[in-house]
């Protein structure tokens, strides 16, 4: 299966943590279906069953001695498998698929975040996901503070079993400045991928302005 033969849409949601993806994913997924287009929903890093297991990895708080290098090459063996699993065989049924996260994460997380090159994390992608890039990033744009608070009152109202930080919650503000700043600038470097939307205020605003940006690819896909 050629990547180049797939239809379908193929939307990714990005933004810093708690920046409101999975809250308005599925408020997007819902309107899209009340309006007859089911969409495949998934997530990176995770999605399938083994990335799931990758995803353990990735986020055990335990594993402080996880390398730069090795997280930057699981990020992309969750992303692999997504893709040939999950994500390319729906857009080749031209559906429509919204994920939680793609490269653009590694490219403000892993690139401006941690310094590794954007010329290694180019090349990883091409090895994990061919020619494939998203029609559509909705990137959720909050402060700093916004995503800290949001972050800590979440995980304050998760059960006991499921609370407790994760590997990427001990970061430093420095870093999530930096993840914002990259995100920001891969925004200005694609204004016709990227739709920078601010992610705060009301949630329901929020989603009819995201509904904005994604209508019209919508229409255009069952045409
Ligand atoms: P992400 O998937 O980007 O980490 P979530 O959708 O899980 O973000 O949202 C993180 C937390 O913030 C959740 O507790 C959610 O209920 C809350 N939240 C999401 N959107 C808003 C918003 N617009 N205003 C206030 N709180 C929000
Ligand atoms: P997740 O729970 O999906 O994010 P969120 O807190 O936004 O709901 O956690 C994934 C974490 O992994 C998040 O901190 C971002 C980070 N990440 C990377 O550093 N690089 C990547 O390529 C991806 C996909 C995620």
């Amino acid at each position: 299966m050629s990547m180049t033969e797939r239809r379908g849409l193929f939307i990714t949601f990005e933004g810093l943590d708690g920046s409101g993806k999975s809250t308005q994913m599925d408020l997007l997924a819902r309107r899209l279906a009340a309006e007859g287009h089911p969409a495949l929903v998934t997530v990176e890093p995770g999605g399938t069953r083994i990335g799931a297991q990758i995803r353990r990895i990735l986020l055990d708080a335990e594993n402080h001695a996880l390398a730069h290098t090795a997280e930057l090459l699981l990020y992309f063996a969750s992303r692999a498998q997504n893709v040939e699993e999950t994500i390319l065989p729906a857009l080749c049924r031209n559906e429509i698929v919204i994920c939680d996260r793609f490269t653009d994460s590694t490219l403000a997380y892993q690139s401006f975040g941690r310094g590794l090159g954007e010329p290694v994390v180019a090349a990883l992608h091409r090895i994990a996901c061919g020619d494939l890039t998203p029609d559509l990033t909705v990137f959720l744009d909050i402060d700093l503070e916004t995503s800290l608070r949001r972050a800590r009152d979440r995980n304050r109202n998760l059960d006991a079993a499921s609370a407790g930080q994760t590997r990427m919650d001990e970061q430093s503000a420095a870093f999530y400045e930096r993840v914002r700043d990259g995100y920001l600038t891969l925004a200005r470097r694609e204004p016709g991928r990227f739709r920078p939307i601010d992610g705060r205020g009301d949630i329901e605003r929020i989603a009819s302005r995201i509904w904005q940006a994604v209508e019209p690819a919508v229409s255009g896909i069952h045409a």
